[in-house]
Order: C-alpha cells, then structure tokens, then sequence
C-alpha cells in the first residue's frame, strides 16, 4: 500500500521572506503548555547501517528524543545524516540495532505497517519542493487527509491561518512565491497530526535570511504543536538553534548543547 508514503514524501517545508507577515506569526508564538517532553518518541539503541562491507556509516548509535524537542542532525557531507533519518522514517532498514517510534519498535515492520506508520506518525520535509503545482494550495495542505481517511477540514482551515496563507488558499501553488509555497508545505506535512517531522535539508536550497526562518517556524511548529523535530543540516549556525544537537561522525553520534540555548 504505497498511498501513504505518496502523500507524505509530498510533504514539504515551506517559508517565508524576510518581509512576509507570517513572520510576525512565527516570532510571537507561545510556548505550548500540555506537551509532556519527557515522552520519549524515538528510542534507537545501538543502531548500525552497513553497505557492501565497508565501514558502517552508522555504528552503533544510541539516542532518544522526547515529545516537543527540536534536535538538528549535524555532520559533514556523507556522515550519514539523511541514513538515520531515512531510518526513523521507516524508508530504509538498519543493518541491526532497534528504532522504537512512539512507543513500537518498527524494525520487523511489514512495508504495508510502515506506510501507516508513516500516514500516521511521520511528516516529511525535504530540501527540495514536492507540492502539486497544479493544485490549489488548500488542496495541496488537504491531500494527506484524502489518504488517511481523516475528514478534518477545520485542521485545514486553522493551518492556512497559522502560517498566514488563508488569503492564497485558492491560488494554484505554480503561481504563488517561493516563500509562500514552503509554508503550504509546512502545514501539509502537519495535517495528519505527526508527532515526527522529520526534516532533511530543508534548507538546502534557499538563502540565509529564509533558512533561518524555516528554522524558526520549525522552533514554533515543536512548541505550538508538541511535533518532534528531527533537522538534518549541514550548517551549524542552523544546527544550533535546535534544543539539542547531534553531531555525526565516523558513525559515532555526540550529543551537544547547542550555543544559543
Ligand atoms: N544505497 C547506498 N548504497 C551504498 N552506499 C550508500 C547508500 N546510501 C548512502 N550511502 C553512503 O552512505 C554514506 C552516508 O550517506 P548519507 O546520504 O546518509 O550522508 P549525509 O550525511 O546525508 O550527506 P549529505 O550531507 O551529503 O546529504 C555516504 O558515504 C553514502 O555514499
Ligand atoms: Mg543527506
């Protein structure tokens, strides 16, 4: 069953430019107060990825990561942040080790189990923009809906107003900037209620003003919504705007504090 996972690679970030409105939403955004942060969503213990008999990019990680917790992934080019990613994501399977979402261990999940876990528990945002273009943006934030047989239109409603894109909510998404389609991105990757997003280079593509922003609505999406971020990035001034940093290298994973905390 492959609908799910349809629908969630189209899960996209989005954001806004330096002038955008939607950025007076993001910086004014209170803390939510019912998040249990202690609530462990990811569980991975002694994870390892091995291809072909060369050293493992992945060697025996261990980490947790609790309900509302923003954590960047942060290593150089090939360390093997979007491996573990892919992983927590069900989209590859590890060599050995267990990963543990929300409380199951989805290691000997069927393809079918983790296509609803994903449905269920996982928005994707990716570097590069995966929304319809020839759909409205209302449509694009919906379509999830459509998969999950969820018929929740009010959610719909109350995302385009979070992120300030009610007033585009009829444009085809081909016609609407960069800036605006990032945020129908965010919001569709949000409609299914995740708790994980997980966020592969969201940034890669834009400059430095918007990356930042896209970091801070993700800081707002982690408190608003108690989601799980999981950022990977290669730059470490983003990297540090997470509560916690994991840092990849030689397949060993280092926790740091980041600097701005
Ligand atoms: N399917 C595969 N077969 C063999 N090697 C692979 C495969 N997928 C990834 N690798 C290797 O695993 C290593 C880690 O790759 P990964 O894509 O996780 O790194 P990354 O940290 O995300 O890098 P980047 O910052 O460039 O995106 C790389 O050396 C890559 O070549
Ligand atoms: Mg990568």
């Amino acid at each position: 069953m492959l609908l799910g996972w349809y629908c969630q690679t189209n899960d996209i970030f989005a954001l806004c430019g330096p002038d955008c409105s939607a950025r007076k939403t993001i910086n004014t955004a209170s803390p939510s107060e019912d998040v249990n942060m202690s609530k462990k969503v990811i569980e991975v213990s002694q994870l390892v990825k091995e291809y072909d008999g060369r050293p493992a990019i992945l060697d025996g990680v261990s980490l947790s990561i609790g309900a509302g917790e923003f954590v960047t992934v942060y290593g150089k080019s090939g360390s093997g942040k979007t491996t573990l990613l892919n992983i927590l994501g069900g989209l590859d399977k590890p060599t050995s080790g267990d990963v543990v979402i929300d409380g199951e261990s989805i290691i000997g999940f069927t393809e079918d189990e983790l296509s609803r876990m994903r449905l269920a528990k996982v928005g994707f945002v990716f570097q590069d923009f995966n929304l319809l273009m020839d759909m409205t943006v209302r449509d694009n934030v919906a379509l999830p809906l459509k998969f999950s047989g969820n018929h929740n239109l009010g959610k719909v409603d109350e995302l385009l107003t979070k992120f300030d894109i009610a007033p585009i909510s009829g444009d085809t998404v081909s016609r609407i900037s960069g800036g605006e389609a990032q945020r129908v991105a965010i919001a569709r990757a949000l409609i299914n209620e995740p708790k994980i997003i997980l966020a592969d280079e969201p940034t890669g593509n834009l400059d430095e003003d918007n990356s930042r922003i896209v970091v801070e609505t993700l800081q707002v999406v982690a408190r608003d919504f108690g989601t799980t971020i999981v950022l990977a990035t290669h730059d470490k001034e983003l990297a540090d705007y997470a509560s916690s940093i994991i840092y990849l290298a030689d397949g060993k994973a280092i926790f740091k504090t980041p600097i701005l905390s």
